[in-house]
């Protein structure tokens, strides 16, 4: 089964797949990182009892979870509901998410032997996948569906720290000092996120986002020999399969060209970065973002002015895919995201 946008041209047309080739739209479209999550309490509910990865793998529970911030606020893609280190667990890593501190990693990767112990992945270790994403598309009819997946320096971070990490030392360090171990690591995930990708494309996912959470760690001239061809080979990959995708990182302004060269066709800004200047470095790609996170927490009139402005700057870009400049902070008040899609639709309407 290929993307939906590609058999139903309802998907195809959607205001969020135009913005991403960069053709005109009806109004700005909108979703939110983490749009999904604990900020909704019909999510906290539904969690009950079940660990995070548990739901990813359990097809009930993620097309339920995917589905509901679309109901509540009409945003015009969903995301997948799952995690960057979800296909790492289905290949057979001992690893966990842990409720306040995130991924843990039983045996962080140190050598080249532990590189090579990590299984490639195959459509058959994600069944579960293919079988969500199938249904999703069923249910959400003209609503894109956006899948993910970790970029090599992420999901490397978390193998070699073995969980969260403020600086990345192992991880650079292993990036400076065992450039074989690097190598073989980067290919090995970099294998496994587009494969993942090409499973979500598969079964109808309409776009990809490429997460980089933690390549704004890295300088500009380590970032581009180190980390930004394997992320280029993921984005190639997925390019062939003709879907949209999103490149995106936090604290990243110094490496957005970069990001876009990587072959992207969407470049994330956070919201340290001036839009204007965003659109700038994505040299001629649409953009996504960039909406400080913890505006959601000002008065709404605040929050909505400053939506205002990213809406017009916005304007200016080839095509804007409006969002946060990171993921929903689970204390948001999900009327206040409710506020801001219905703002945005109206105040771009064109
Ligand atoms: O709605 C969506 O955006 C889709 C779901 C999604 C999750 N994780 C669900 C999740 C997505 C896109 C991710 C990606 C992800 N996971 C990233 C990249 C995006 C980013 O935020 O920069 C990263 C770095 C991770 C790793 C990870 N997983 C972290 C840092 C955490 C949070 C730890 C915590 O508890 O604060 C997780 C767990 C996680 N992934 C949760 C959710 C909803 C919370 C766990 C829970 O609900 O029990």
């Amino acid at each position: 089964m290929p993307a939906a946008s590609a058999t139903d041209p309802a998907v195809h047309d959607s205001a969020f797949l135009r913005a991403a080739r960069s053709e005109p739209v009806p109004h700005t479209p909108v979703w939110f990182m983490r749009q999904a999550g604990r900020s909704l309490p019909e999510y906290r509910k539904l969690r009950e009892g079940t660990t995070m990865l548990e739901s990813c793998m359990e097809p009930d529970l993620v097309v339920e979870i995917t589905l509901q911030p679309v109901r509540r606020y009409g945003v015009d893609a969903a995301i997948f509901f799952s995690d960057i280190v979800l296909p790492l667990k289905a290949v057979g890593v001992d690893l966990d998410i842990t409720p306040g501190v995130g991924p843990v990693v039983a045996s962080p990767v140190e050598t080249l032997a532990d590189v090579e112990a990590i299984p490639d992945l195959t459509p058959a270790h994600v069944d579960f996948v293919t079988e969500s994403v199938r249904r999703l598309v069923g249910e959400l009819g003209a609503t894109p569906l956006i899948g993910f997946a970790g970029a090599p320096f992420t999901v490397a971070s978390y193998l070699v720290e073995g969980g969260p990490s403020k600086d990345h030392a192992r991880t650079k360090a292993m990036m400076f000092g065992a450039p074989e171990v690097w190598e073989a690591l980067m290919r090995k995930i970099s294998g496994i996120a587009a494969a993942y990708l090409e499973v979500q494309v598969d079964a109808g996912a309409s776009a990809v986002q490429l997460f980089d959470s933690w390549a704004g760690a890295l300088s500009r001239a380590d970032y581009e020999r180190h980390v930004l061809p394997w992320s280029t080979q993921v984005l190639g990959r997925i390019g062939a399969t003709g879907v949209p995708r999103i490149h995106f990182g936090v604290g990243t302004g110094e490496i957005l060209d970069l990001m876009g060269q990587a072959g992207a066709d969407v470049v994330g800004v956070d919201w340290r970065v001036p839009l204007e200047a965003g659109i700038a470095r994505a040299g001629g790609r649409a953009v996504q973002g960039n909406l400080d996170p913890t505006l959601v927490f000002a008065p709404t009139e605040v929050m909505l002015e400053r939506a205002r402005e990213v809406v017009e700057t916005g304007r200016t870009a080839p095509g804007h895919v409006f969002n946060l400049g990171h993921g929903v902070i689970p204390a948001t008040d999900p009327d206040q995201l409710a506020r801001l899609t219905d703002f945005v639709h109206e105040v771009s309407v064109r």
